[in-house]
């Protein structure tokens, strides 16, 4: 459902692009929004002067409540309700033997963090690429994907724009030669963003919080090293991807703060899919896939017991995050 809230930040003209149909609201309450393309919702709406309210009895916050509902009627009524992923599932395929795979199908809902274990070369990343390809038996493991228990349409699988998936990979180098302001501003505009200089900022100060080094706008991409564009593109999936799967391939490896980062990548409207070797990430998920052999060998549901053994490695990770930045600043360390 569409909300008050959020549409109030945008410009008119780019409501005007997104639902064509409020322009006959505008009218119909005799609203005159053509010089006023460039404001945003709320902007137009408080510009009204004392007398111009009186005058025409203009009641601002029916307006909102009557566009509010005149949107998601139309949006209903046209069937253009914006697809949803409420669960995706997986289907046993097989392993690097050819046996299948020792489970028969898998379900993730909405709002649930899963993390994948198993010993280097076991297929982790696989499983991920099978997710992000959305696999119909046509990869190496012949798993199934299903999304909310459909195999999803083909345009879902190839579409760039709008994706489904947002994917942090293993291995991620920049290729471009632009400035960080300058990949921001593309992804922003890319997504339609009208307070993109706002935005811009949250990301560039959340990458900072996660990076140890800091690094500013005008800054190269090909010039950031491994942990500052890992935490880049961390804080820029969190902030700007609309895409409600997020499948993240090893945070820890970058000398970056994984658990802000989790935190940070994860929220209720998504699916979180993380592949990992540490054993305070893999607790913090709801379940974990342990892969055996390039299959899935077994789900388990993290417990209270775990979840009491995590918070006792999360005060062993405090101690090394210590150590760590202690070193880092070239200190000696001492015993206590
Ligand atoms: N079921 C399978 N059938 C055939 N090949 C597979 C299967 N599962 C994984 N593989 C292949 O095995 C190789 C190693 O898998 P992958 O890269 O996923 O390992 P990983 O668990 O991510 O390892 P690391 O921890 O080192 O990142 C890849 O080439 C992958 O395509
Ligand atoms: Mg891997």
């Amino acid at each position: 459902m569409v909300k008050i809230k959020e549409l109030e930040s945008i410009k008119i003209k780019n409501l005007e692009k997104q639902y064509p149909f409020i322009l006959s609201f505008f009218q119909d309450n005799k609203l005159d929004v053509e010089e006023y393309e460039e404001y945003t919702l709320k902007e137009y709406l408080n510009h009204f002067t004392e007398e111009e309210i009186e005058e025409w009895a203009i009641d601002v916050e029916k307006i909102k409540l009557d566009l509010e509902s005149y949107i998601n009627q139309m949006i209903e009524f046209l069937g253009l309700e914006k697809d949803t992923v409420d669960s995706i599932s997986i289907i046993a395929g097989k392993d690097k033997h050819g046996n299948k795979e020792n489970f028969e199908e898998l379900t993730i809902n909405k709002s649930e963090i899963v993390s994948i274990v198993g010993p280097t070369g076991a297929g982790k990343s696989r499983l991920l690429a099978d997710i992000e390809w959305a696999a119909n038996k046509d990869t190496p493991t012949e798993r199934v994907i299903l999304v909310n228990g459909k195999i999803p349409d083909k345009s879902l699988r190839f579409s760039t724009s709008n994706k489904l998936v947002a994917q942090l990979s293993q291995n991620m180098n920049f290729i471009m030669d632009l400035t960080v302001r300058e990949f921001l501003e593309l992804h922003a505009k890319s997504r339609m963003i009208d307070n993109e200089e706002e935005v811009i900022k949250k990301i560039i100060e959340a990458a900072n919080e996660l990076a140890g080094e800091k690094f500013d706008l005008d800054t190269q991409v090909t010039g950031l090293s491994g942990g500052q564009s890992r935490a880049l593109m961390i804080a820029d999936t969190a902030i700007l991807s609309t895409s409600p799967i997020v499948l993240i391939d090893e945070i820890e490896n970058a000398g970056i703060d994984r658990k802000r980062a989790l935190n940070l990548l994860v929220n209720e409207e998504k699916i979180v899919l993380m592949a990992t070797h540490d054993p305070s990430l893999t607790l913090m998920a709801d379940k974990r896939i342990v892969i055996k052999n390039g299959g899935i060998h077994k789900v388990i549901d993290t417990g209270a017991e775990e979840k009491g053994i995590l918070k006792e490695l999360e005060k062993m990770d405090d101690i090394i995050n210590t150590m760590r930045a202690n070193l880092r600043k070239g200190e000696v360390l001492k015993n206590k």
